[in-house]
């Protein structure tokens, strides 16, 4: 007998074998045509397919043979895909350079984090379903190796590995799109506003943004970039010469200036309200309400651009002399020693300190 008319023999007796180990392997089929059990989609049942593959410890070997490599289908047309869209998660899930990293999957379907915890827990613990979790070493740690929930306020934006606690590090640098420089609009001047600066007061977060009280908070997520700055709170808004000097500050998103803060000059004082009128020259004293742009760095926040040293309708006085009534604000070199007491909305002259209003 030819050895090649045994060739359709061993196929058939391959498919036999290949299929005989599938069916010990898999849940036994309940009616012709049928591959899986009736229950392999019931959640309740032990013979969900989740259960399944959890039992073997998520290893999908057996499901490549028929629903493809990549998942999508294959010869059973049913993509894994069509009822949970980010698993089985792809090469690259957790690479953060990646275009499969989880991070850019989440950018990229509307930071859909619920549907994360429908395997990974509700508190992203692993749950009873995967038992991965998502706090483990190398992964939602901070640098003191703390659980940091993936809703930390400096997950998606901010520095990552700081304690998720630390107010100034959910601000940007490290943007959306994971920019980190401070000509990029994301990055901008944040730090120096809220924490590095050396000119005026630390800012709250609230002084410009609606600061969401849970990453699910209407306003947050759910609306596209840019961010909204909205400068709703006292200081950018504070009134001033009694009542008549109202400031309507906003961003705008396309020259990404600031225009009309109180913070960068849009102030006025009147002599007849002064108990201090001799400090002026007019009979009002007025900032001079520039229009910083967000990127443009240090020189848009060089002395002299909020107010004109000393400010338009007040004495004369050199640079070196404003430490001799503004004493614990400036010193005699012109700098700013105290800046707690600058830019925080109140007249500090004489060690004493009054709201400008
Ligand atoms: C021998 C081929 C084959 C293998 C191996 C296989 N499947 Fe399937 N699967 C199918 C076919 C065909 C369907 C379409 C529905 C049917 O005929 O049962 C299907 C459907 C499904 C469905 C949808 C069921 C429903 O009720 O809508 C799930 C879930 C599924 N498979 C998961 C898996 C998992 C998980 C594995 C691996 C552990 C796997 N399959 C292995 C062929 C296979
Ligand atoms: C017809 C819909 C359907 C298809 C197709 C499907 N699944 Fe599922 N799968 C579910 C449902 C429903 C759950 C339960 C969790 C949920 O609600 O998303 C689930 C959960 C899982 C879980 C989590 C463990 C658990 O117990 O909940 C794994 C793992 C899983 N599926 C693997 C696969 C793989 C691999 C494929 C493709 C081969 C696949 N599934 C295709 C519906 C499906
Ligand atoms: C249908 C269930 C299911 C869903 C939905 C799901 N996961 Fe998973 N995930 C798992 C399972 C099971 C594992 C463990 C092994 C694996 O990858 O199969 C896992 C592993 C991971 C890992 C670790 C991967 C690794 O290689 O160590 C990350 C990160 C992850 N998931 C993130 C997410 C994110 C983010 C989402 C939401 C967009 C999500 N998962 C949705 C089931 C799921
Ligand atoms: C002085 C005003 C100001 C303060 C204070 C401020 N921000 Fe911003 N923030 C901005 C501006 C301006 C933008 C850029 C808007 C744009 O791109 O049009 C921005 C953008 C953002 C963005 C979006 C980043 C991106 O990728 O586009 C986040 C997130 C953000 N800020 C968080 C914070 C947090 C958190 C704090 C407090 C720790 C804070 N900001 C404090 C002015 C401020
Ligand atoms: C899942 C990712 C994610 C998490 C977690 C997250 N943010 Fe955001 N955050 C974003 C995105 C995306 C934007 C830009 C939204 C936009 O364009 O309005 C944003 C913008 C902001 C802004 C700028 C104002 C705005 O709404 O545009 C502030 C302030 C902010 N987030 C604070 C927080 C705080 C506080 C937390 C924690 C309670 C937090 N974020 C957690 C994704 C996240
Ligand atoms: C970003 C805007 C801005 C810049 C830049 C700025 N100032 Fe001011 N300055 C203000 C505002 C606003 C006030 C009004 C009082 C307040 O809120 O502290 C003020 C008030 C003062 C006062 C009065 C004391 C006080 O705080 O009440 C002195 C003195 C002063 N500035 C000196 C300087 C010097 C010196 C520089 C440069 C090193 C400078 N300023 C740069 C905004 C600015
Ligand atoms: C001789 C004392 C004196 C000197 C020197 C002086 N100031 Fe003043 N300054 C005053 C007085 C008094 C007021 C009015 C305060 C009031 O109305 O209560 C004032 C008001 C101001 C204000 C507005 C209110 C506030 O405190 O923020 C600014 C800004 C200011 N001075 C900046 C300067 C700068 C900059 C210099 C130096 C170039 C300077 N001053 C030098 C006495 C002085």
């Amino acid at each position: 007998m030819q050895i090649y008319k045994l060739i359709p023999v061993f196929i058939i007796m391959s498919i036999f074998l290949g299929c005989s180990k599938l069916q010990k392997e898999l849940p036994q089929p309940t009616s012709p045509g049928t591959v899986h059990n009736a229950a392999w989609n019931d959640t309740a049942s032990a013979d969900f397919h989740g259960k399944y593959l959890k039992a073997k410890n998520w290893k999908k070997d057996d499901c490549v043979q028929c629903h493809a490599v990549d998942f999508s289908g294959g010869t059973s047309r049913i993509s894994c895909y069509d009822c949970h869209n980010s698993y089985p998660h792809k090469k690259g899930w957790i690479q953060s350079d990646n275009v499969f990293f989880h991070g850019v999957f989440l950018k990229n379907n509307n930071w859909d984090l619920m549907s994360c915890k429908i395997c990974h827990g509700i508190g992203y613990d692993g749950g009873s379903i995967t038992n991965v979790s998502c706090m483990t070493s190398g992964c939602h740690l901070d640098e003191n190796q703390n659980k940091k929930s993936p809703e930390a306020c400096n997950t998606c934006h901010g520095n990552f590995s700081s304690p998720e606690n630390l107010v100034v590090s959910w601000a940007p640098p490290r943007g959306i799109d994971g920019s980190t420089d401070s000509t990029h609009r994301s990055v901008g001047a944040h730090q120096v506003h809220i924490a590095t600066g050396k000119l005026g007061k630390n800012l709250k977060c609230g002084e410009c943004h609606n600061v969401p009280a849970n990453v699910f908070t209407n306003g947050h997520i759910d609306s596209d970039l840019p961010a909204e700055v909205v400068m709703n709170d006292t200081l950018s808004r504070l009134i001033t010469a009694n009542g008549t000097l109202i400031p309507n500050p906003s961003f705008n998103n396309s020259d990404l200036k600031c225009s009309n803060t109180y913070c960068h000059g849009n102030w006025k004082l009147r002599k007849a309200a002064s108990t201090n009128q001799f400090g002026y020259a007019d009979s009002i004293m007025v900032g001079a309400n520039f229009s910083p742009k967000w990127v443009g760095g240090a020189v848009e926040a060089a002395c002299g651009t909020c107010h004109a040293l000393p400010p338009t309708g007040h004495i004369a006085s050199s640079i070196n002399a404003c430490a001799n009534c503004h004493s614990g604000v400036v010193n005699n070199a012109g700098v700013i020693i105290d800046k707690s007491k600058h830019i925080n909305g109140k007249i500090n002259v004489f060690g004493q300190e009054k709201w400008m209003n």
